[in-house]
This record gives structure tokens, sequence and C-alpha cells, in this order.
């Protein structure tokens, strides 16, 4: 059946709700073309400002899903789980947890993509391993599944084009931040991906998409219920997002800070996190009784991330690059630091040079941010409280002016939350 575009945008625009030909037309026309870009993001705008009901948010996934092909694990001799995260700055945990998963021999299918705005790629921190590539076949992945269980590779072209075209549209058009719009683009990629347990990582405050925890929560559920009802085994956190994660923000600085937790050593919020995902994945194809710990502390999980870098032609033991000038920036005040602000540093760490404006932008794998402090520690004025990484000198003014009023100070002890903060099922 054929509608009218103009309409549907009109309906949605007027608070009415898309019905199931409606949804189905619009995707698929929007794919092939026949809806043009600027009708496309009128409707987004629609959708961020009228929302959708769990039924057009469910029909909306399934549309995406069908614009391209599915994939099929089912014939490998190990279950797949996969997790997914919201994207935060400093969110290096994909890269740690993909290997420590495997080592219980389960199979972790991870399709990522590339940075956007403030937040990190998950194939940009990893290219900057010389060699590394992150375009695999479908036989090179399943192969590489089968042997050592742990693949990170780009997503490939086919898997929900629609999501492709509208993502970077909605990246353009102010229309990123919309739970309806987030939640079908996350899970259309995850459900056509064919994994059969998903663990969903959803970032809480000022460095996340969702800057409330009523907000997260929300997108958790819609996120979990349409896995769960698509047949993918579907669980959440919630984890904070207002500091960024770890002591680093940037690509080959986020490799190598994996790589210490990976030989047993690295900042607590990324071992305590790569942990807890791990046992909730783990958990989601039935295996309970595990340490996790120990296969980090013993190298059961370094040894497959060397195999899994080598497998894609990069060298393991090659020295990761590292930039041509870097700035300190240091304690304003002496104190307890109360908060550093992950949107702040994110945007600082971009300006360096480690993420991009538009999409086919280069990245440079040597910028971004050092942390030597985080909230909670105890610094004098004066005292190193950042590196900034890059190999342009001339961004470095720019991304001293994003951490204006990025850091502040309390007398004494700051009362912190825990990482994880929540959990939906
Ligand atoms: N990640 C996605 O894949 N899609 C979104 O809409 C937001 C984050």
């Amino acid at each position: 059946m054929n509608f009218d575009v103009v309409d549907l945008i009109r309906t949605k625009r007027d608070g009415g709700a898309l019905g199931d030909a409606e949804i189905d037309w619009v995707i698929d026309a929007y794919t092939r073309g026949g809806v043009g870009d600027e009708q496309m993001a009128a409707m987004a705008m629609a959708i961020f400002l009228r929302g959708m009901s769990r039924a057009e948010i469910a029909r909306w996934t399934a549309a995406m899903i069908a614009s391209g092909e599915r994939m099929d694990f089912s014939g490998l001799s190990k279950p797949t789980v996969d997790k997914h995260s919201t994207g935060g700055v400093g969110d290096k945990i994909t890269l740690p947890l993909a290997p420590l998963v495997a080592v219980f021999d389960v199979a972790v299918p991870q399709l990522s993509g590339r940075g956007l705005g403030h937040t990190g790629g998950t194939l940009d921190k990893l290219e900057s391993i010389p060699g590394w590539r992150a375009a695999l076949s479908n036989e090179e992945l399943f192969a590489q599944l089968d042997d050592l269980g742990a693949v990170i590779c780009a997503a490939g072209s086919g898997l929900a084009p629609a999501d492709k075209k509208l993502y970077a549209l909605r990246d353009i058009t102010g229309t990123v931040e919309a739970i309806p719009l987030i939640a079908s683009s996350i899970m259309s990629k995850k459900i056509a991906e064919g994994t059969s347990a998903l663990v969903l990582d959803v970032k809480v405050g000022s460095g996340a998409f969702m800057k409330s925890r009523e907000q997260a929560e929300e997108l958790a559920r819609t996120m979990v219920d349409l896995g769960n009802d698509a047949g993918v085994r579907t669980t959440a956190l919630l984890t904070g997002m207002d500091t960024p994660l770890g002591l680093t923000a940037g690509n080959a600085l986020e490799v190598r800070e994996s790589v210490e937790v990976l030989a047993g050593g690295g900042p607590d919020d990324v071992v305590e996190l790569t942990c807890t995902l791990t046992r909730e994945m783990l958990a989601a194809v039935g295996k309970t009784d595990v340490d996790v710990e120990a296969a980090l502390a013993d190298g059961r999980a370094m040894d497959i991330w060397r195999r899994m870098i080598a497998a894609q032609d990069g060298d393991p033991d090659a020295p990761l690059p590292v930039a041509k000038h870097q700035h300190m920036v240091v304690a304003a005040e002496s104190g307890h630091i109360a908060r550093m602000d992950a949107f702040d540093v994110g945007v600082s760490a971009w300006r360096l040079g480690a993420g991009r404006a538009r999409k086919d932008d280069p990245v440079q794998a040597v910028a971004g941010i050092e942390l030597h402090a985080k909230p909670g520690d105890e610094v004098s004025a004066g005292q190193p409280l950042m590196t900034l990484h890059t190999d342009t000198e001339e961004r470095i003014a720019r991304a001293v002016d994003a951490l204006d009023g990025a850091v502040s100070y309390a007398d004494g002890a700051p009362d912190l939350p825990g990482i994880v903060l929540g959990r939906v099922e």
C-alpha cells in the first residue's frame, strides 16, 4: 500500500499514532530513497516532540530490522551473548569484556560502530593498534567466533540499513535524544545481529544521552521489552556517567588502559563494571558459577585478547602511538574533587581530535585526555589533574576552554554513588 508521507508527518506532528502499514511503508520508502531526508527529518522531529506508543516503537523496530539482512549464529557450538552500551566518555568496557566473556566458552559477536559526537567508538579505539582491521567477511566472523569466542568488528552495511541512514540524519538534525528513536535504533541492530542474549549498559548522567535516572529507566525498560518480545533474552544495567569511566578518554589511551585491565590491573571502576557486566552476560546464558576476576588475574582473558587482535591483523605487541603534543591541566584549588563532568571531558577530548564532527571525518588515534585524579581524591592547588594529548597543537586552547567549570571541589570527602545504579529485566 502507498501512503502520502506528508499525511504521516502531519499525523505524528499532531500527536496521533502511526499504524503498522504506515510505519512499514515509511521505513521501506526511506531506505529506498522514495522518502527524502528532509521529510524523514521532519518525521524524526515530530517523533522527538510527540513520542510513540509501545506498539509503534515495536513496529518501527521490526520495520528497520526488515530493511536488511539478519544474521544467524545458531550453527555455532556455543551460545551467543552480546553487550551494548548507550555510550559514554571513557567507556572502553567492550575491549576487556569480550575476551573475558569468551574465556567461559560463550561466543561474543560484538558488531560495533564508530564514535559520533563526544562519545567514543569501539572501532576507533581498536584502530589505534597497528595493523588492526575492523572489516571482516561473514566467513571470517563465524570462523573467529568458533575458534576464539570473541569478535569485535564493524557491523556490515546489510544490517538494519534504515537505521544507518536515519541515525546519520538524526545526528545532524537534533533528534538523537528521543527514547523511541534510540530504543528502535539500538534494538533493530541487536535483534538483526542474531545474538541469543543481550545485556544493555544504559548510561545515566551528564556524559550520557539520558541525563536523568527516570529517562534512563524508561529507555532501559523499552529496550528490554523489545528484546524479550523478539526472543532475545535481554536485561539492562543502569550505570553512572556523570564522571568519565577510568582514567582515560581517547582512542589509543583507552586501549592502553584496557590492556592494563586484561593484565590484572587498571582502574577500579573499569574492573568493577567489566566484571559485573561479564557476570550478567554469563548468567543470561545460564552460567552462574563463574570466577570472572580469576580469569583476568591469571591471564586467560589476555590470552584471548592477543589472539583476537592478531586474528584481525593487529600486532598486540606493537607500541601504541603517542601524541606529539601534551598539555598539563592543574587543580585550581586545594580540597577533595567533588565532580569531574563527563560531558565536558568528552567534548575536550573530541576537540583534541579523538572524535569526529561528521561521519567521514578522520580521528587521531593519539588524541585524548589522561586523568590523574578523580572525584573523591584529595588534591592541592597546582597539582596535575589531567594531561591533554593531541598531534595538533592549535587544538589545545579550545580543548582547555571545554574544561572550564568541569571540575568542582569540596572541603570534605564527597558522598559518591556506586557505578551500578539499577537493573531492569
Ligand atoms: N546508539 C545507537 O546505535 N543509536 C542511537 O540512537 C543512540 C545510540
